[in-house]
């Protein structure tokens, strides 16, 4: 995997706002009572939810988030010259935690284990790095923490990536004291991959979501040639509706088979390909990716690709010739490839195979669905392109371009469930439902396999009419004896949100 030594946001304040503690009068009562003394601050990062583009941007695709309301706050207590961190939770699932620093290198992560307090141990770790790295001294820094977060847990909307962002900031805040500046850029290059010390190979996008959000505005998130986030306004009238299909699916524990395992099969596709038409990749860590390949291949062929909406046109070529090149190379195995035959394919012993892809990140599989996942990626790359070129040029006739819009978003949904294979029953329940009353797309949302799915409306009428039968044909049915505030949490019309933010004692401000 990648790690983005840069990032650029146009058009976005480049530094973590500071606004004044009084909004957050409900975390910090909860903190007064749990620590009887005030918090000194809190920090604050989002969930996202994704429009297009999932399972693509650990092959370095660009996707278009946008962050949202639902947020992980953490009230903190800078305890100087002591080593110990006691963390609370509002939410009775996730039970205290203490521990002491200094801990070992890794901090005490087990990625054997599934503990909620790991999270955090990444966002402290990442942000400790980032402070040696910067020849800051790290000194002793306890902290109490009380953490009450409103991203729904494995649904999709990245509260995992909300809470390692949170923390971070929080251990950078509470090394460098309240009138400290801390750049959007190095948060999100610190984050980026913060969940790999989880054991879980994930991409770039909810880290970047998250802190470079901005409030009535969709993103478009570039990896390539560097992290990139080009904040863009959602045009008039659109609006989604983001549901709940509460089926959990928790990243960590389903990675061998699930998100990790795409990953590596996208690694092979990659490498498979590039082996095939005599492509040497760039990739600077281990193998390269498929926006290696497809780059490579077409570099010499076609213009130089741009970076930005200027790129758009040049991106939408160099895939068309992507998806070709999948046909050719892997369409002949479209029922997948055993060990033996992927190796075969790469002139690798099984052994020399086994050690350079499935190793690192373990993985369980019967074949490897390479095809399928090369399908995917570069087709869901292309579709991310497309609805960013419809969303950002002029609209002349609405109800085009919300059926244009709309069939791109189910054509994502089906290429997830049928080449990235990460749908599930309760997920195509609910977009049939939205499609049926009103919904001109609809989709998952995320890493999928349950979670939330994003649907496309247009106008009150249409949201209220999605939301009502929702109400009656997926959760009265499914989840009866859901109480009203569940069913209402079920439901986010969420507009796009302001990124992390830090909040301190208004004198501070
Ligand atoms: P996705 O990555 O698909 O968007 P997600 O980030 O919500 O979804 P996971 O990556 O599986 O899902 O992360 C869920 C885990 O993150 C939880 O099991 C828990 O350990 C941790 N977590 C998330 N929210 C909280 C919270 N409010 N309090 C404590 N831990 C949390
Ligand atoms: C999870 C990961 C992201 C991304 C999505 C799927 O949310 O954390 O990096 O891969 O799944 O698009």
């Amino acid at each position: 995997m990648y790690l983005c030594d840069e990032l650029m946001t146009s058009e976005l304040s480049m530094e973590v706002p500071v606004y004044c503690l009084d909004k957050c009068s409900e975390v910090t009562r909860r903190f007064f009572e749990t620590y009887a003394h005030d918090a000194d601050f809190v920090a604050r990062s989002p969930g996202r939810v994704n429009i297009i583009g999932d399972h693509i941007d650990y092959c370095n695709f660009s996707v278009l988030p946008m962050a949202i309301d639902v947020e992980m706050l953490c009230a903190v207590r800078v305890l100087p010259h002591e080593t110990s961190i006691t963390l609370t939770n509002a939410d009775p699932r996730f039970a205290q935690r203490q521990f002491d620093l200094p801990l070992e290198d890794s901090l005490g992560i087990d990625p054997a284990t599934s503990d909620w307090s790991n999270y955090f141990k990444c966002g402290l770790l990442v942000a400790h790095k980032f402070l040696q790295a910067g020849s800051e001294p790290l000194h002793d820094v306890g902290m109490q923490v009380f953490c009450q977060g409103s991203v729904p847990t494995g649904g999709g909307l990245s509260s995992s990536a909300a809470f390692i962002c949170a923390t971070a900031l929080a251990t950078i805040r509470a090394h460098r004291g309240r009138d400290c500046v801390i750049s959007k850029q190095d948060l999100t290059r610190i984050t980026v991959d913060a969940e790999h010390y989880l054991g879980i190979n994930n991409g770039g996008m909810d880290q970047c979501a998250s802190v470079c959000g901005q409030r009535d505005h969709a993103m478009y998130v570039e990896f390539k040639p560097i992290l990139k986030a080009t904040p863009f306004p959602l045009p008039r009238g659109v609006q989604f509706v983001v549901s709940n299909t509460l089926v959990v699916s928790n990243k960590f524990e389903t990675a061998p088979t699930n998100y990790n395992l795409r990953v590596v099969e996208c690694t092979i596709a990659a490498s498979i390909i590039a082996k095939r038409y005599g492509i040497t990749l760039k990739g600077d860590r281990g193998p390269g990716d498929l926006r290696d390949v497809i780059d490579t291949y077409c570099d010499g062929l076609m213009p130089d690709l741009r970076s930005g909406l200027e790129g758009v046109d040049q991106g939408i070529a160099r895939l068309a010739t992507a998806l070709d090149l999948v046909e050719e190379t892997l369409g002949p195995k479209s029922k997948g490839y055993t060990t033996a035959e992927a190796a075969d394919a790469l002139g690798m012993s099984p052994a020399q195979f086994t050690t350079e892809y499935l190793t690192v990140f373990p993985v369980r599989f019967h074949t490897l669905q390479l095809y399928n996942r090369a399908k995917h990626v570069f087709s869901e790359a292309l579709r991310v392109l497309l609805c960013l070129r419809l969303m950002t040029r002029p609209v002349t006739d609405t109800q085009r371009f919300l059926t244009t819009f709309g069939a791109l978003m189910n054509e994502s949904q089906s290429s997830c469930r049928d080449f990235c294979d990460c749908s599930c029953e309760e997920t195509e329940q609910i977009s049939q439902i939205a499609l049926e009353n009103g919904a001109y797309g609809s989709r998952l949302t995320g890493a999928g396999w349950g979670g939330c799915t994003i649907s496309l409306c247009h106008g009150e009428e249409s949201v209220l009419s999605v939301k009502k039968a929702l109400h009656e044909q997926y959760y009265n049915k499914r989840f009866p004896h859901l109480s009203q505030r569940e069913l209402e949490a079920a439901i986010i019309i969420s507009k796009p949100e302001e990124g992390s933010a830090l909040y301190e004692h208004c004198t501070a401000v």
